[in-house]
This record gives structure tokens, sequence and C-alpha cells, in this order.
């Protein structure tokens, strides 16, 4: 990937909203309809409840308001909306047309599904756009698994969820927050995790795991090598929250500690595209954050896609 040339218009975030699905599922709920037990899922997965329920555009609507609210802007100054989501409501149109409507915007919106990558792929478009004049773009990651998952099989039941995340992202004067960032897919690997339309997810989870690891480990690598920043620089990892062993495993080989990761797969499970806005939103609003720490975001998904970005963080 290139690096960022210099001078380039640049971004920031200047607020942010996250949502979950509306009703509670502990472990506990799930051993009551197939086999599972809450130890198990605890210990294989960090997993101790997920939130479910709502559409794409309802969890996209909340998060959407509150991210508008806190960066004290008006719907119709947004000038793009990009939504990353691997589940959207209807086939056509985009769910981000629908979301555009409901919240009141007047601008361009797109669907972005780069599955669990999605959000970085969703975040490093939207700093193209600015790169390219836009003002004020809104970029939302939300995933419903819940209506793609068999609650009958408990490779998949245990792991998936709903959520959403979102941020405004506003022009600023002088260097913006991207310093690197790395988009990669393997289209050859498309069969170990999918969903034919209609259908719910298949997934090779032990092939899934084994490489989830090595292309997050290489992604965050080149992000940051075109960021021109150690390891040891990082602040905060924010990984996809997928499986607390898939995190601490890439943490391990990366060299960063875990006590430096954002974690929030304990209570909502696997959303996909929502899960690293969940986790860096959760961060950043219980004061892990202070201006020009450096964050890596990390991600991977079905395809198999990664993404990584080395952002440094300071609101406008
Ligand atoms: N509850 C209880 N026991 C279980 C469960 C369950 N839900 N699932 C499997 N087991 C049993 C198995 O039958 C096996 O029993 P055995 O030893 O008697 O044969 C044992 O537990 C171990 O099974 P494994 O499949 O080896 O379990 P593993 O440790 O690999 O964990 C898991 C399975 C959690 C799915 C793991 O492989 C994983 O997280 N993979 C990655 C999945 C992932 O990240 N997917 C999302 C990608 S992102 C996207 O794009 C949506």
């Amino acid at each position: 990937m290139p690096k960022i040339p210099q001078n380039v218009r640049g971004a920031r975030f200047t607020g942010w909203g996250t949502a979950l699905g509306h009703k509670t599922v502990t472990n506990h709920d799930l051993s009551l309809t197939i086999d599972t037990n809450d130890e198990w899922i605890r210990e294989r997965t960090g997993i101790h409840r997920r939130h479910i329920g709502g559409s794409t555009a309802e969890l996209s609507v909340a998060s959407g308001r509150d991210a508008l609210a806190m960066a004290g802007i008006a719907p119709e100054q947004i000038d793009a909306l990009v939504l990353a989501t691997t589940t959207p409501d209807r086939t056509v149109p985009a769910t981000s047309a629908t979301v555009q409507n409901l919240l009141g915007l007047r601008c361009g919106a797109f669907d972005v599904n780069a599955a669990c990558s999605g959000f970085v792929y969703a975040l490093v478009n939207a700093h193209g756009l600015i790169a390219m004049g836009a003002e004020k773009v809104l970029v939302i990651g939300t995933d419903t698994l819940a209506r793609i998952t068999d609650w009958q099989d408990r490779n998949t039941a245990v792991l998936f969820a709903d959520g959403s995340g979102a941020a405004v992202l506003e022009h600023t004067q002088g260097p913006g927050q991207l310093l690197g960032w790395d988009l990669d897919a393997d289209g050859s690997a498309e069969d170990i995790l999918f969903c034919d339309i209609g259908g719910n997810i298949q997934m090779d989870g032990k092939e899934v795991f084994r490489r989830a690891v090595r292309i997050m480990v290489d992604s965050a690598q080149k992000s940051m090598a075109h960021a021109g920043v150690q390891a040891s620089d990082i602040s905060l990892i924010v990984p996809h929250q997928a499986n607390i062993r898939i995190i601490s495993a890439a943490c391990e080989r990366l060299e960063i500690p875990m006590e430096k990761a954002a974690i929030v797969i304990d209570n909502t499970g696997n959303t996909s595209s929502a899960s690293i806005p969940l986790a860096l939103f959760d961060a950043a609003d219980k004061g892990r954050l202070a201006p020009g720490d450096l964050v890596l975001l990390v991600g991977f998904g079905a395809g198999m896609t990664a993404a990584s970005a080395v952002l440094e963080w300071g609101t406008q």
C-alpha cells in the first residue's frame, strides 16, 4: 500500500456514538437451547454475553445520531456517509441510503462490505474523501449478524451478535490523525467463512483462527512501517473482537502487551464491522486515550480481508 503523501488534507474524529442490539443473551441462555456451557464459551472465546436485535439501519441511526450530537453538527453539514456492513437490510438499495434519509443527511451515501475489516476500510475511504475536498464525513460500522446466524449451530451461535459504532470525521488544519494504513484481501480463502444469500454463516473456525493471527500481524506491521512507528510506540491496539485468544496471539506476535489492547468482546461478542469502533470508543469514553497517543486499529474478516490503520489520537 502507498504511503500517505505529504501535505494531504488531513482529518480527525470530532464525535462518536455506539449502539448494541436491544436484547442481552448470556452464555447461560444459549446453554438452554444448544449443547454448550458458560465455562467453555468464556475460556475458548472470551465472550460472557452478547446483544442482539434491531436492523442495520436502526442501529446505525442510533450510533450516527450520537456521533453528530457529540460533534455538534447538523445532519445537513455532512458531505458523505460511508456505512461498513456485511449485513445490509436489503440487497437493494444500500442500507446507507436508508440511514441517510432517517438521519436527515443531504449527501452521497454508500455501503462498504469488507466483513469484519469493514470499519477500517470505510475509515480509510473517508479520509480519502476529505483529502479530495470533503469537509465532514460520517463513518459508521454496523452489523446484525444475529439475522444470519443459525442459532442451533454451536460453532457460530456462541460468537456472533449485533452492534454499531459511528464517527464524525472532519477536515482539520495541520496534520490529520491517519499516519499509516493497509487494506488487504485474499479471495482464495472465501470458502472458509461465508454466507450465501438467504442462508446462515458457515465457518471453518480452526482455519479462520490460524489465518486470522497471521494476517492481522502482517497488516499491522505494514501500517506501522508506513507510519514510521514501532510496536513499542503504540499506546492502544484496537483489534477486531472475534476471539480473545486470537487477540492475545496477535498481540504477542506484535510484541504489544495485552494491557494495551481495547477489549469489549466479553460484553459484545463478535459484531463484525462494529467491533473496532465499539472497542475504540469504549476506550476513549473510559479516558484511556490522551492527545498524541498512537492507536493501532487492526481487523480481519471473511474474504479473507484484513485492514489496519495507525492514528494519532486527538480531537480537533
Ligand atoms: N460449546 C462447547 N463445546 C464446543 C463448542 C461449543 N460452542 N464448540 C466446539 N466445542 C467442542 C468441540 O466439539 C471439541 O470437542 P472435542 O475436543 O471433544 O472434539 C472442543 O470443543 C474443541 O473444539 P474446537 O473446534 O477445536 O474449538 P476451538 O478452540 O477451535 O474454538 C472457535 C472454536 C471458538 C470457533 C475458534 O476456532 C474460533 O474462534 N475461530 C475463529 C472464528 C472467527 O474469528 N470467526 C469470525 C471471523 S470474522 C467475520 O468475518 C465474521
